[in-house]
């Protein structure tokens, strides 16, 4: 099997699950690195060598991140968008019939939630207002009312808001081409906030894991946009290696099926930014009150669908996976 993006953070640890499993895995990545074919998968000749005689691949190579600005666009829709196209056609030209693609929460944009009057409801962008009168939480997209968060499952539709998620879902319709055109079995992995061992450290880039770990290291507060409680799913990097190795023999020929990669058990950004400070013993974190227009305001996934269809449960918990990262490596 190949994974593509090996020599990155997921990725790693995703070749490190397979082996164990004993898989056979060749590794590809822009990154040199021990058992990794340095290559790009925009190149289709370079694609040849490392697709030679693999019956899976595990497409994890990525430009990730919320970007900057929009300078940004045309690199996330060249890496995501046309490496992924070329990849799907070599491994149709190789005859590979599997696929396991590293897919992402942000496909939902604002998660979902109830109006008391109007039921299930899916907001809109925050106005720009309300975000400067720290009028965090979306509204009724009828009433204008407040409304209750809640779970939202893959059959929702997609809404994607920013350049890297909708790269991510124009990955999953180019996929599920593929599936139908081939009769190739495809699974995408919507992976909520990954955290742990060799996360990146700090960037534009980065997600709000790393930037806290980061800033605690430092001996600095952790700065929370928003008024901090804003929801997330924290997922512990191995247990996503663990659903890639699910997903890798759920596969249904001619579909592309999607699965939430959560641990069913959401925090807020506060309590992230809390817990990775009162482990390090350093400054309490500062609630800033800033926003980003990219950002969506709670993400609640349900994990069911994964847990009927990949066997997947999430085994490492919220205080155990945050000791651990507050002191890991980071990469
Ligand atoms: C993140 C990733 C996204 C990935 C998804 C699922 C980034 C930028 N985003 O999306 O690529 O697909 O998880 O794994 O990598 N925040 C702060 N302080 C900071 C930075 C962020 O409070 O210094 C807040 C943000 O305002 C937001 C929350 O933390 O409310 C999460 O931010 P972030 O991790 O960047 O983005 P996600 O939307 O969760």
């Amino acid at each position: 099997m190949l994974i593509t993006g090996a020599a990155g953070f997921i990725g790693g640890h995703v070749a490190e699950v397979f082996r164990r499993a004993g898989h056979e895995v060749t590794g590809f990545d822009l990154r040199p690195a021990t058992d990794v074919i340095a290559g790009d998968v925009r190149d289709r000749r370079a694609l040849d060598r490392p697709l030679r005689g693999v019956d899976l691949v595990v497409h994890q190579a990525a430009k990730v991140g919320l970007g900057v600005d929009v300078a940004d666009l045309p690199d996330y829709a060249s890496v995501n968008v046309h490496g992924t196209a070329v990849l799907l056609a070599a491994m149709a030209r190789h005859g590979v019939g599997a696929l396991v693609l590293a897919s992402s929460m942000v496909v939902y944009g604002e998660g979902a939630y109830d109006c008391a009057e109007h039921g299930r409801v899916r907001p809109g962008p925050r106005a720009v207002q309300d975000l400067e009168r720290g009028r965090f939480e979306p509204r009724c997209p009828r009433c204008g009312a407040t409304v209750d968060s809640a779970t939202i499952g893959e059959d929702a539709p997609p809404d994607p808001r920013n350049a890297y998620a909708t790269t991510k879902l124009a990955q999953e319709h180019l996929t599920a081409n593929w599936a139908r055109e081939t009769g190739g079995a495809a699974v995408a992995l919507r992976y909520h906030n990954v955290y742990g061992p060799r996360m990146p450290r700090d960037t534009p880039y980065s997600g709000v894991a790393a930037i806290f770990r980061s800033a605690v290291e430092r001996g600095t507060a952790p700065r929370v946009f928003e008024d901090g409680r804003q929801r997330r799913d924290f997922v512990h990097v191995r247990d996503v290696a663990e659903a890639n190795l699910a997903a890798a023999r759920a596969g249904e020929p001619g579909r592309l099926v999607a699965y939430n990669v959560a641990s069913g058990v959401p925090h807020t950004v506060g309590e992230l930014a809390a817990v990775l400070a009162a482990e390090r013993g350093g400054p309490e974190p500062v609630v800033t009150g800033e926003y980003r227009l990219g950002d969506v305001r709670h993400i609640v996934a349900s994990p069911e669908r994964a847990r009927a269809g990949l066997g997947f449960r999430a085994s490492v918990g919220f205080a155990e996976g945050m000791r651990e990262f507050s002191t890991a490596p980071l990469g």
